[in-house]
């Protein structure tokens, strides 16, 4: 392209730039816009090369021809500057556009779980005793036939050992298994566990062949508590289900004792509790078992009962809960409906402790 141009020709500068400014807007990218620079403004372009030729005109064509030419690279170089700025513009926008990031959040909220009241209760109920200096205790859910009944001094022929009370395992028969039937099992281990004296309390899952009904599961709660020390009396145990109670229901509350039997305490007694929130006016409500551990229990343990002596109570955790918050019927309590359990706060204990 670089047939010469006379730098006097100004139609052949003029035609020159506009080829130049025509290649210089139509550059689509920073590439194109140098090789167009290149081309029309670099050292073999007409015009460099016409202005190059200055030098050998006459003395009076100087200053013209360097006039038109300065012009024309003026003009190229204002032109390029713009088509520069405007190139550079539009890669930053699609440099941002392909380089955006998503930061929307979908909109589907996911429901938050909520804990269920038994093991808010389970923690109100170890802090009230821990806060007494007691201590917890677990035992195994799959529990020794020795330890959930001959321990707690049961007879072999004992109606709560048949099938109509117990779930035995498979192979249980052969290796003396159960699931544990109450929380009471942990008496007996705890008493062969721990130096005396012994101060626990053990809230765990039990199970019996009961059906699901308003008062019953099978799969259930419950509280043990056991004390063996030197001196306990009746009076102990009382005085802490007195307390227990008002913990649990409030300074009104106070526990009552009825005769009863249980084959590990003698003397044994259901206790009620006085319950001012009763539908239908205030009244005692059925809460659990309780007495002073059977000397028998003691001396399957190694323990001396002339030297020790001690109370043990046991309680059901759905009926408290039942009690405490008036729910009529235990199907809330075990169907996992997030409906029930996101009433309540995630601690039911607000006082007494
Ligand atoms: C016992 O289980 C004794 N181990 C309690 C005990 C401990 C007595 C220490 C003496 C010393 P009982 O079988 O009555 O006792 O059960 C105690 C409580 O468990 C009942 O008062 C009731 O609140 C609860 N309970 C019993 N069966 C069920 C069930 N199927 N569903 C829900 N709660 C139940
Ligand atoms: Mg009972």
């Amino acid at each position: 392209m670089s047939h010469e141009i006379s730098p006097l020709d100004e139609a052949a500068i003029e035609s020159a730039v506009a080829a130049a400014l025509t290649a210089i807007r139509g550059a689509g990218t920073l590439g194109e816009l140098k090789d167009a620079r290149l081309a029309h403004t670099g050292d073999h372009a007409p015009l460099t090369l016409a202005n190059r030729a200055i030098g050998k005109l006459a003395k009076e064509d100087k200053a013209t021809a360097g006039k038109l030419l300065g012009r024309a690279r003026g003009r190229l170089q204002q032109s390029i500057q713009a088509r520069q700025r405007e190139l550079e513009a539009l890669a930053a926008e699609q440099m941002l556009r392909e380089e955006t990031v998503d930061v929307t959040v979908p909109a589907t909220r996911i429901p938050y779980g909520s804990r269920h009241p038994l093991s808010t209760l389970i923690d109100d109920i170890s802090d009230l005793f821990v806060s007494m200096g007691w201590e917890i205790a677990e035992g195994p859910e799959l529990e020794h036939e020795w330890f959930n009944f001959d321990a707690l001094n049961f007879g072999p022929d004992h109606p709560a050992r048949q099938m109509q009370d117990t779930f035995f395992v498979e192979g249980g028969e052969e290796n003396h298994l159960v699931l544990r039937t109450h929380t009471s099992p942990v008496q007996a281990r705890a008493l062969l566990e721990r130096d005396l004296p012994v101060y626990i309390a053990c809230p765990g899952k039990v199970f019996r062949t009961d059906a699901l009904d308003a008062s019953h599961t099978p799969v259930f709660h419950q509280v043990e508590g056991l004390a063996v020390d030197k001196g306990i009396t009746m009076a102990h145990l009382k005085g802490t289900l007195d307390h227990f109670a008002r913990v649990m229901f409030g300074p009104e509350a106070r526990a009552r004792l009825r005769p009863s039997f249980f084959p590990f305490t003698e003397p044994s007694a259901e206790m009620d509790l006085w319950f001012p929130q009763k539908k239908g006016g205030a009244g005692w409500i059925e809460w659990g078992g309780c007495g002073m551990v059977n000397p028998h229990v003691l001396t399957a343990c190694g323990i001396d009962p002339e030297e020790y002596s001690g109370f043990a109570f046991g309680m059901g955790l759905e009926r408290t809960l039942m009690l405490r918050h008036g729910i009529p019927d235990m199907h809330d309590i075990v169907e996992g409906d997030i409906r029930f359990s996101s009433q309540f706060g995630t601690t039911s204990l607000g006082r007494g402790i």
